[in-house]
């Protein structure tokens, strides 16, 4: 049973604050523990500022070194399209780490989905020297969440909704970037932490929806994420925490 904590900031930047807050205390955390940070980022306009924090105020505060990098999901475009999630997470915080290259595994969105998601799957397999059944356990997912309560490039209906055995899936979805490659909701279950970040009025209905509506993950994907043997965090802005009913 996954622990759930709910935190609603006043503002969107105390909420990218906090983001930043947080992930740099798990990445100490995970070094201390076990030597190295598994950090699976995501996409979309939400992190981008937390990724900026996190490359300037907050850079002396993880040993980049140690931290390895994967992605949750990724539009199916090149790394130069301004629609990438690599490429964004990278100009917001990457390309300021001086990392090396094998600290950076990233969904290749200019290559044929298939290949792209098959090849996300093996590069993780061999990095994280995972056997053919066995999910990576990153020690922090981070996940936006969409007005329609998608999460990573899982939206209502999809197929990869259902599926229990590959790490990473192609999907079809109906949004400008049609077609993306996801993580999968095993994989994403197996994650020792899970947090959400979400602001903005725009997103308060599927807030909740997620936090206080009937279970439904088909139509309400947001409601897959229950990892195994790990806790989930929502970092909410007053805005997007303004439906719930004890706010
Ligand atoms: C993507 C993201 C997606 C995102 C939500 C929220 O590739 O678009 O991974 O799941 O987190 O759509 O996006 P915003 O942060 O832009 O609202």
């Amino acid at each position: 049973m996954s622990e759930r904590e709910i935190i609603v900031l006043d503002t969107a930047d105390a909420l990218y604050t906090r983001a930043a807050e947080e992930i740099a205390h798990i990445a100490g955390e995970a070094i201390c523990t076990h030597g190295e940070f598994l950090l699976c980022l995501t996409g979309g306009r939400t992190p981008e500022s937390t990724y900026q924090l996190l490359a300037s105020r907050f850079q002396l505060s993880v040993d980049w070194k140690e931290v390895q990098f994967f992605w949750g999901d990724e539009r199916c475009v090149p790394p130069d399209d301004p629609g990438s999630n690599f490429g964004m997470a990278n100009r917001a915080l990457l390309s300021h780490l001086n990392l090396k290259p094998g600290q950076i595994h990233r969904m290749r969105g200019e290559d044929e989905p298939g290949r792209a998601a098959q090849e996300y799957e093996e590069g993780l397999r061999r990095a994280l020297r995972l056997s053919r059944d066995e999910f990576p356990r990153f020690d922090l997912t981070l996940l936006g969440l969409g007005a329609n309560c998608h999460i990573a490039s899982m939206f209502p209906g999809s197929p990869a909704l259902h599926e229990q055995h590959r790490i990473a899936a192609t999907v079809e979805v109906d949004d400008k970037y049609r077609n993306r490659i996801t993580l999968t909701p095993p994989a994403i279950n197996n994650s020792a932490r899970v947090m959400f970040l979400v602001s903005g009025e725009e997103k308060a209905h599927a807030v909740k929806t997620v936090l206080e509506g009937e279970d439904n993950p088909e139509m309400v994907p947001a409601h897959i994420v229950k990892p195994d043997d790990g806790s989930v965090i929502w970092l909410l802005d007053r805005a997007a925490a303004s439906q719930l009913s004890n706010r």
